[in-house]
């Protein structure tokens, strides 16, 4: 689909989207509805944002004297391929959340993928299957993606800043958090992706390293820097398949982050299946 060209049928595809994520449309019918010519206008009106991508350099890590995070940053280091970093994950004890989770949670998806997708944590069906984003909110977010040509099996790489279960849900801790950092960006050194999407405010600020709202952080294109990092990386914030869940009022806002999205896939070339 290609919003610029055919805006009402982005606006179609938008509230069959939804409808199908059992959300309730009334409201959105109500936005969408109207003549050809309103219908138009509504979704032309959705912004677009420009093209140049904005720099986001994540600031150099403030020193931390850890054993932990230096075993951890060791271990990422020596990790040469995706393969390598799962089984450097899998064997890493620094983390406090391994001795109560039941699996690593470390990634899903397409290893050589263009685009790289990381959210938050494992919750109790991830803990269970060992896999991220499975269950109501990955349901969700597989849904999502295919809007925009993405899937797992075939160009899209998931994983997470934490790989263990935090218990009950709990946030996690800076420190966990910071025990987990280094092998999250040798992923992204290692797969170096066209487009890296960062879902919801805690993966967006500990990859970015950063504490902002995450409505200042979306809808923007952003390009990622760090130290190590051959390229900076394309990267956008989206807002995460859990807030939709709770908070379906936000859908548009969710929509404009799939249009985003896909108008920059587009323009980086990234073959992806015909939208469903
Ligand atoms: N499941 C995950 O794997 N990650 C999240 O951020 C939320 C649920």
């Amino acid at each position: 689909m290609d919003v610029n060209h055919d805006p009402a049928g982005a606006a179609r595809a938008l509230l069959a989207f939804w409808r199908a994520a059992g959300v309730d449309m009334d409201e959105a019918e109500a936005v969408y509805a109207g003549t050809p010519k309103a219908q138009a206008g509504t979704t032309a009106r959705a912004p677009l944002p420009g093209r140049e991508p904005a720099p986001i350099t994540a600031p150099r890590p403030k020193k931390v004297a850890s054993a932990p995070v230096d075993n951890a940053r060791a271990l990422a280091a020596a990790a040469n391929t995706v393969a390598e970093l799962r089984a450097a994950v899998e064997r890493y004890d620094g983390c406090a959340l391994k001795a109560t989770a039941r699996n690593t949670v470390f990634a899903d998806g397409h290893e050589d993928a263009p685009v790289l997708l990381i959210g938050e944590a494992p919750d109790k069906e991830e803990d269970e299957q060992g896999k991220p984003f499975v269950g109501a909110r990955g349901a969700l977010l597989d849904r999502m993606l295919a809007q925009i040509g993405l899937d797992r099996q075939s160009n899209v790489l998931i994983s997470n800043t934490i790989y263990w279960r935090p218990p009950g849900n709990r946030d996690p801790t800076p420190g966990e958090t910071l025990a987990c950092l280094p092998f999250v960006e040798r992923l992204i050194a290692l797969t170096q992706p066209k487009l890296l999407i960062l879902t919801g405010k805690a993966a967006a600020n500990t990859v970015l390293r950063r504490e902002d709202a995450v409505n200042k952080l979306r809808g923007r294109r952003l390009l990622y820097t760090r130290d190590g990092l051959d390229l900076p990386v394309n990267a956008l914030v989206m807002l995460h398949p859990a807030y939709l869940l709770r908070q379906p009022q936000q859908k548009r806002l969710a929509w404009t982050d799939l249009l985003l999205a896909e108008a920059w896939l587009s323009e980086l070339g990234v073959a992806r299946a015909p939208h469903v």
